[in-house]
């Protein structure tokens, strides 16, 4: 027993001198292992008469156990003084002001894209209106993006040509609605809105969409647009109307022109196209406008019952207008920028005019 003891003290004495987890593990062999001093005194034990044997392996468990312990803790003390050490270490101070690139002006700050100003004025204009702002997936099911929206199968906006479709074997769409798409306009944030909220509603959703298209001037593959939605009780085309002048004027100027031109949009009826005089060239034209002095901006339109009714809303007792704006388009108009491409090209000569 007495020799149980020294072991034990042993054990305490050279944890204790321990600063390292290779010198804890060491340690532990030394002890513990199989060949280690435990397993030696197990070993003698044998060796002993019944009783003498019992009380011994008793009280050597006990021992065991109580280096096992002293292992456990000082593991624990080391890993805590590691953490410690790498707090200290890698502490960072994130209030320190960042470091200069060698070679620039003191003044240089971060600063909003032009698309952020925009939208996030966007945001202003019609949350003091009383709209909602919501927002919806960019990665959007057959369902949302064309089949509530009464887009039927063999609408020429699903072909291949102007769709992302992650599955492309899917075109077409189906009547389950299971196929998946980048979703090709924020209108089918219109359902999601109805379906969540109901009537009455005024809401809009601003967001990237992504068509399948060349560039040029004024088209872009990935773009912004700015969905809004208003249902209600003797909602008409003059509220449409009143809604985006406000609109066009906050963010245009007050000086902005625009033109209704009928259009179909199998979601809307009756639907137009809103064009906006071109700010860029001041209606001579030029390449943004296509030399013809009006850029397209908008589509908009009454809300067709079947699509009132994908969202759950009775259409017979309410009404509603939606329209549909490509940011891109409006920051243009609004900044005087001719090419659309300019938006994404990190050309920071570009970006620091705004
Ligand atoms: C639509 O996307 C309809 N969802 C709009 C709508 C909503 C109609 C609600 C009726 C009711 P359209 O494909 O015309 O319609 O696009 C709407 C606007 O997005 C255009 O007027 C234009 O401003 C912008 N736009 C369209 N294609 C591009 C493109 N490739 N690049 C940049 N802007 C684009």
């Amino acid at each position: 027993m007495v020799a149980h003891d020294a072991l034990l003290q042993d054990a305490r004495r050279a944890i204790r001198g321990v600063v390292s987890f290779e010198a804890l593990e060491k340690a532990r062999v030394e002890f513990l292992g199989r060949n280690g001093r435990i397993a030696g005194a197990m070993k003698k034990i044998g060796g002993l008469g019944e009783a003498q044997r019992r009380a011994a392996g008793v009280a050597l468990n006990a021992v065991k156990t109580s280096i096992e312990k002293a292992f456990e803790t000082k593991q624990k003390e080391l890993i805590a003084s590691q953490n410690a050490q790498l707090a200290k270490d890698e502490a960072v101070d994130v209030t320190q002001p960042g470091l200069r690139p060698a070679g620039q002006p003191a003044t240089r700050i971060g600063h909003f894209h032009p698309i952020t100003h925009v939208m996030r004025d966007l945001e202003r204009v019609f949350t003091s209106m009383g709209f909602i702002v919501l927002d919806g997936p960019e990665l959007e099911s057959d369902y949302y993006n064309f089949e509530a929206l009464n887009i039927p199968p063999d609408h020429p906006a699903r072909d291949i040509q102007d769709t992302f479709y992650v599955s492309p074997s899917a075109k077409g769409g189906s009547a389950s609605g299971g196929d998946w798409v980048m979703r090709t306009h924020t209108s089918p944030v219109q359902i999601r809105a109805m379906q969540r909220y109901g009537a009455p509603l005024r809401a809009v959703a601003l967001g990237r969409v992504f068509r399948h298209e060349a560039t040029d001037a004024s088209h872009e593959h990935t773009f912004h647009q700015i969905e809004g939605l208003v249902v209600g009780e003797g909602i008409s085309l003059a509220h449409l109307k009143g809604t985006l002048l406000v609109m066009l004027k906050e963010i245009l100027g007050s000086q902005v022109q625009i033109r209704l031109r009928p259009s179909y949009f199998p979601f809307v009826e009756p639907g137009v196209e809103i064009d906006v005089s071109c700010t860029i060239c001041g209606g001579v034209g030029c390449r943004a406008c296509k030399q013809n002095g009006w850029m397209e901006l908008l589509g908009a339109g009454m809300v067709h019952p079947r699509v009132l009714e994908a969202g759950g809303v009775d259409a017979k007792r309410y009404t509603g207008f939606a329209f549909g704006t490509g940011i891109e388009r409006l920051t243009m108009l609004r900044y005087g920028i001719e090419d659309i491409r300019h938006f994404h090209e990190s050309e920071l000569r570009f970006i620091e005019q705004f």
